[in-house]
């Protein structure tokens, strides 16, 4: 393992206030999209933490499937996944979150921080309906973080769905699966610089005001 004790070095390319901008959504979709074209695997995958009933966090990785800016009425970062999952009961009790991109390979991470709200059916129904068919199968058969006594169990759901919606039939979404909507009041974007010298800016709202206050924080 001589990874932990090698230096990397993070390079210099880091993060000016001028580049940066006034919009953390137009920053971070353009990240999203250096992602994309580096060909990192699932640019879009963010860490999602959150905190149980009884005050524990977890965290785990979703993919984000919509990014709406403040122009939209639907402000907000969306995944999908059960409402029934350990992190779907989270949510019911703690609203607060914490989405992580972590994108190592271009030495840049961006941490959302803000409350998470189901999205409305119609919103959820669209995105299961663009799910390919074996994924909106695998919605229906799986439940999802409660214990299951083999594959062969799991496997055998999924023949019988198959068998019941062979492909392009309508499969409708079960309601125990759908959209979560985070609107962020937090953005901090993270660029790797040399010496562990990096940069840190922070996008932070305040309840009564619609802009965005920019800090630098020290490495
Ligand atoms: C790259 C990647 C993408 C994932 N995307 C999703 C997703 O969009 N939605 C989801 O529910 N789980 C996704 N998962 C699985 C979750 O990380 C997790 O195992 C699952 O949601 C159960 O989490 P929970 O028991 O904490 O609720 C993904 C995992 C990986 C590694």
């Amino acid at each position: 393992m001589e990874s932990l004790t090698r230096h990397t070095d993070y390079g210099n390319e880091g993060l000016t206030e001028a580049q940066a901008g006034t919009d953390p959504y137009a920053l971070l979709a353009a990240w999203i999209t250096v992602a994309e074209s580096a060909d990192i695997f699932e640019p879009n995958a963010m860490v999602l933490s959150t905190v149980g009933a009884d005050g524990s966090p977890s965290s785990r990785t979703v993919l984000l499937k919509g990014l709406n800016d403040a122009s939209s009425p639907d402000v907000g970062l969306e995944f999908v996944t059960n409402y029934l999952s350990q992190k779907g009961r989270a949510l019911a009790a703690h609203d607060r979150v914490s989405l992580l991109f972590p994108w190592y390979g271009l030495k840049r991470q961006v941490i959302v921080s803000g409350r998470a709200q189901r999205t409305d059916a119609i919103t959820s129904d669209a995105f299961f309906d663009r799910r390919p068919h074996g994924a909106r199968l695998a919605a229906i058969a799986s439940d999802q973080s409660e214990p299951v006594d083999s594959r062969d169990t799991l496997d055998e759901r999924m023949a019988v769905l198959e068998d019941q919606y062979p492909e392009g039939e309508h499969i409708p979404r079960p309601e125990k699966w759908g959209a979560f909507r985070v609107v962020p009041d937090r953005f901090e974007f993270w660029a790797g610089r040399s010496k562990r010298f990096h940069d840190r800016l922070v996008f932070a709202r305040s309840e009564t005001s619609t802009g965005w206050t920019v800090t630098r924080l020290q490495p």
